[in-house]
């Protein structure tokens, strides 16, 4: 999708952790930027032409045989280069210095003395203890390149920022992306306004009306469809085009019966105020009789995934002349397909509707594409969506037939949307729900003896699952208050008919992971 002349910087890639964290924090200072892989052309690169490049850290040596690389005509172009850690050491190497090969890792905080008040380091306080940063580095740059001069150490590190003499050159062995390195924000911000000149022109306003606009002019008066599942990305992306093209755009909601209490109601009602077009279809019949019998996770995702592409193919397929298909793909996704793949390499995310875009061979249109997550949100905020459906946590596409361990029944729907209504409404109302990343309940494939009254019971067991998470890739288990621990078990038992036992999953991801299926 074209976008108007906005600033750009680009990060390019060694494969480091955080590359996705220096992208974050220049546009949280309001600087467009992209990632891009390390090998990018220099001709691409001149396209863009972009105010200033970043040069990401990553897990090489500069020494390692297939060490990835950079040419120096990406020096020559005039444009502004800061190099962070392995960025900073290959800058060294390609300009004649000397990196120093080390066999263990300096890993954690140190103390950065600045030697040089430069562009770089303005107005941060010549402070004699030291700034905090954030270091995780093997080697290190031992004999700066001709040209370069030192402009702070720490203990251990002689070279811990260097500038070019007469060049916009710079570099960093710490790392100003993590939040552990206080100046990090500073020393980003007067890379991105002092030494590149860019304008804090990136906002999530500008974003609504420039996409909007493309939008229009790229649908015209073409028919548009989207699948939409009431999560945060698919209704940000239908309320976007709904802004564009209005009733041009056909939104398909599926009720899979699998979704939790309520959730089709409290979705079609919201979407009712945007005067979305929606096409409701109730499918649940479908769903469950294809579940029938099946108790592997993956056989149930697999068989799950598959219907909702017949399903959506049927309802597409009642509508003339459609030419687009709408999704909500965001820019993690779109970096991971496109990136350099580092050790690092992130765990592949799971894709609801995955197969949809090949089998409805419709042109794409992806409005977030752009964004990140919390980018996102701002959105949805800006598109007036209220801060309950905004910040509501994420839910599977297989819904809770992940949480219903074995197979899936009404029966065991019932009991365990019965239950995860009764965890989410505690949470709300202790107000731990927007504090903690997810929390549901899953039903547990096994029996348990109890005692109701004078009657010895034989029911079924749910586990509450709620934990603390930056991006669902780690997690921790929330240590929730006991007494709203004990709120929730004495309501599951007493109101959920068939439910005789509860327990609180204790466990971390990894080695667990968040859904129990
Ligand atoms: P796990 O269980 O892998 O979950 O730790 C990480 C995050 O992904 C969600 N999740 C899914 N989302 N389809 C989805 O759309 C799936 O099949 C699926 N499995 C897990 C999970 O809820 C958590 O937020």
């Amino acid at each position: 999708m074209s976008r108007s002349p906005l600033q750009n910087v680009l990060v390019l890639d060694f494969g480091s952790q955080t590359t996705q964290l220096i992208a974050r924090r220049v546009r949280e200072v309001q600087v467009y930027c992209e990632i891009h892989p390390f090998n990018i052309s220099i001709a691409d690169i001149k396209a863009m032409s972009p105010k200033g490049i970043i040069l990401s850290g990553g897990p090489a040596s500069v020494y390692d045989e297939d060490a990835p690389a950079i040419s120096r005509e990406i020096f020559e172009l005039g444009i502004p280069i800061l190099g962070i850690c392995y960025g900073m050491q290959f800058t060294t190497m390609l300009f004649g210095g000397r990196v120093e090969k080390s066999d263990h890792r300096e890993y954690g905080h140190a103390k950065l003395i600045i030697d040089d008040p430069n562009e770089l380091f303005h107005g941060l306080a010549d402070k004699a203890i030291g700034h905090q940063v954030w270091m995780s580095h093997g080697d290190r740059v031992e004999e700066l390149a001709p040209g370069f001069r030192v402009i702070a150490h720490s203990a251990s590190c002689p070279v811990a920022a260097m500038a070019h003499e007469t060049r916009p050159i710079y570099g960093v062995q710490f790392h100003p992306e993590v939040a552990h390195t206080e100046i990090g924000r500073d020393v980003l911000s007067n890379f991105l306004f002092r030494v590149c000149s860019c304008k804090p022109d990136w906002n999530m306003r500008s974003f609504v009306s420039s996409t909007v606009e493309d939008i229009r002019a790229r649908a015209g008066d073409r028919k548009v469809i989207c699948a939409l599942s009431g999560g945060v990305d698919s209704t940000v992306t239908a309320l976007l085009i709904n802004r564009a093209i209005g009733s041009n755009l056909t939104c398909i909601f599926v009720n899979n019966g699998l979704l939790r209490k309520n959730e089709a109601q409290v979705v079609l009602a919201f979407l009712k105020q945007f005067q979305l077009n929606v096409r409701y279809v109730d499918a649940e019949e479908r769903f469950l009789s294809k579940l029938k019998g099946v108790a592997d996770p993956e056989e149930k995702r697999k068989i799950i995934g598959r219907e909702f592409i017949k399903v959506f193919e049927e309802e597409a397929s009642k509508i003339d002349q459609v030419d687009f298909l709408a999704q909500g793909t965001l820019y993690p996704d779109v970096i991971e397909s496109v990136s350099f793949k580092g050790p690092s390499a992130t765990i592949k995310s799971h894709h609801n509707v995955g197969g949809l875009p090949e089998v409805m061979k419709l042109e794409l249109i992806e409005p977030l594409r752009e964004l990140f997550k919390d980018e996102v949100r701002k959105v949805a905020e800006e598109l007036g969506m209220p801060y309950e459906l905004v910040n509501r946590h994420p839910f599977p596409g297989p819904g809770l037939a992940i949480r219903v361990l074995g197979e899936v029944t009404r029966l065991r729907l019932s009991i365990l949307r019965e239950a995860d209504a009764i965890v989410l409404e505690e949470m709300k109302a202790s107000d731990w729900y927007w504090k903690v990343w997810q929390a549901f309940a899953v039903l547990l494939p096994v029996r348990t003896v109890g005692v109701m009254g004078d009657e010895r019971t034989y029911d079924h067991v749910v586990a509450i699952r709620v934990v603390d998470s930056l991006d669902a890739m780690t997690a921790d288990w929330s240590k929730l208050p006991y007494d709203l621990l004990g709120r929730m078990s004495n309501r599951i038992i007493n109101e959920v008919k068939g439910v005789n036992r509860v327990c609180y999953d204790i466990s971390s991801k990894p080695p667990a992971t968040i859904e129990w299926e």
